[in-house]
């Protein structure tokens, strides 16, 4: 397998470091991002034993500025693939009738405005990458389809508009030979899935790379499953 840069946010935990992890043993580039390098513990560890393969670079995804300055890091360096992983589920009891607008507006920031301007202000380094892949995680509870039993306002509208964000986007950038599409980790044991989810982070991340892999703009603009199926927007 030829080696491909891929730039990922929120890899200090859960899915995000499983990316590192995986991409790594298949001897690709990383580029991850994490808030704080300092206590990022085990990424910095994987840098010592992957110091060529593997850079870190701080930046909040709540912040503009932090986005400006992570991006302007890299100097222009290309990127093949985007991986938006950064997410965040806000507060669990959002019901109807105890719905907190301030919590609401910071979900919406990080999982749908985040990945809005962080790709503005990454595509240049897409465009100059061969892999020219644009992914973001998203969750079958942004699904207005799928959703059969209401409530977690926040959480599901966050993913809700980050697939209407990636469904335009997937449009605009085909002509350039971009791909971007929506992905559904499963339920994981993470410490947002939780003890009891369905899957643990390697299985659904290998099968996340499978789709990444897969993808191109045959058959971009799609919300996928990490199985490779599609799940209905
Ligand atoms: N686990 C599941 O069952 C599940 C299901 C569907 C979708 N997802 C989605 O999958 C993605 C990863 O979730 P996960 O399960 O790995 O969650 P997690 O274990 O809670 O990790 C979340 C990651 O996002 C980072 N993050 C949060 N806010 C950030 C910010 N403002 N700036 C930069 N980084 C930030 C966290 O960094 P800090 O440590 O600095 O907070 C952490 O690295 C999310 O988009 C989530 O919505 C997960």
């Amino acid at each position: 397998m030829s080696t491909s840069t891929y730039f990922i946010t929120g890899c200090n935990r859960g899915l995000g470091l499983e990316f590192v992890h995986q991409l790594l043993a298949r001897k690709q580039r990383v580029i991850a991002t994490c808030r704080d390098i300092a206590t990022s513990t085990d990424l910095t560890a994987l840098t010592l034993k992957h110091s060529g393969q593997l850079s870190l670079v701080e930046m909040d995804v709540s912040d503009e500025a932090s986005m400006r300055e992570a991006v302007a890091l890299l100097n222009g360096e290309a990127i093949d693939v985007f991986i938006n992983n950064a997410g965040i589920y806000g507060p669990r009891d959002a019901n109807f009738g105890n719905v907190d607008g301030r919590a609401m507006a910071e979900v919406l920031y990080t999982n749908a405005v985040a990945p809005m301007l962080l790709t503005q202000l990454l595509i240049d380094n897409v465009r100059k990458g061969s892999g020219k892949k644009l992914v973001y995680i998203s969750s079958k509870m942004g699904s207005i389809a799928d959703n059969g039993r209401g409530g977690s306002y926040i959480y599901r509208s966050s993913k809700t508009a980050l697939n209407s964000v990636v469904k335009s986007l997937a449009l605009d950038v085909a002509p350039e030979g971009i791909a971007a599409a929506t992905l559904h980790p499963g339920w994981v044991r993470t410490d947002m899935g939780g003890p009891n989810g369905l899957i643990d982070a390697p299985e659904s991340v290998s099968g996340m790379l499978n789709v990444i892999d897969g993808l191109s703009v045959a058959n971009t603009g799609q919300f996928y499953n990490y199985d490779g199926s599609t799940i209905a927007w």
